[in-house]
């Protein structure tokens, strides 16, 4: 049986590494439906039908109308990365004006394994609600890889967010539905 993976990109560099990392989930077995923010949607314009091809769902970034019918198969689990510092706060605090806050918000509801690379630079990190906004997270039961265990915020003033460990994203998030007996 193919698990099925929502994956959920917010507005940080390495969302630009996308293609790449579906195709790696799709090595591990996973069915990848990608979200993304506003934001991210804008930066990736060029590339989402080759996205929906990629996937063979869907690129979502917008709320369907009523009554429309959910397009994606049910989730067994969400990965959210990058997550910007925008993102991980509205999560936290469920303001789910956004599409993937609202998907990402609802998950935790649903005991969806999930698992988040924030991607903010140091001085971002350093604001009083990050902390937090990952300790909400922890406590709703999202793995949160972030400092030694994910992305290593560098200083602010670059483009380059440095080095992004999407391998350590994916694994986490393989071992978090296998221990749901999800996968
Ligand atoms: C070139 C560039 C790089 C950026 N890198 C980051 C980043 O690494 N982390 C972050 O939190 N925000 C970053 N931002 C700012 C976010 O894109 C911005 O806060 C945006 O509103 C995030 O929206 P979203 O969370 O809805 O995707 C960057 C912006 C630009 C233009």
């Amino acid at each position: 049986m193919t698990n099925t993976l929502y994956l959920c990109c917010s507005a940080a560099p390495p969302v630009f590494d996308v293609a790449r990392v579906i195709e790696n989930a799709q090595s591990r077995g996973w069915d990848v439906c990608l979200g993304l923010t506003p934001t991210a949607a804008h930066w990736l314009a060029g590339s989402l039908d080759g996205l929906a091809a990629l996937t063979g769902h869907p690129v979502r970034w917008q709320y369907k109308f009523p009554g429309e019918p959910d397009v994606w198969p049910a989730a067994d689990a969400l990965l959210c990365a990058p997550a910007t510092f925008n993102s991980v706060n509205a999560w936290a605090l469920g303001l789910t004006d956004r599409f993937v806050a609202g998907v990402a918000a609802e998950a935790l509801g649903k005991g969806t394994p999930t698992v988040a690379m924030p991607c903010t630079n140091a001085a971002l990190a350093r604001h009083p609600q990050f902390e937090q906004s990952l300790a909400t997270l922890r406590a709703a039961g999202v793995e949160v890889l972030h400092g030694d265990t994910g992305h290593t915020p560098g200083e602010p003033g670059t483009d380059d967010p440095g080095h992004f460990p999407w391998d350590l994203a994916l694994d986490a998030v393989g071992r978090a539905a296998a221990g749901a007996g999800r996968s």
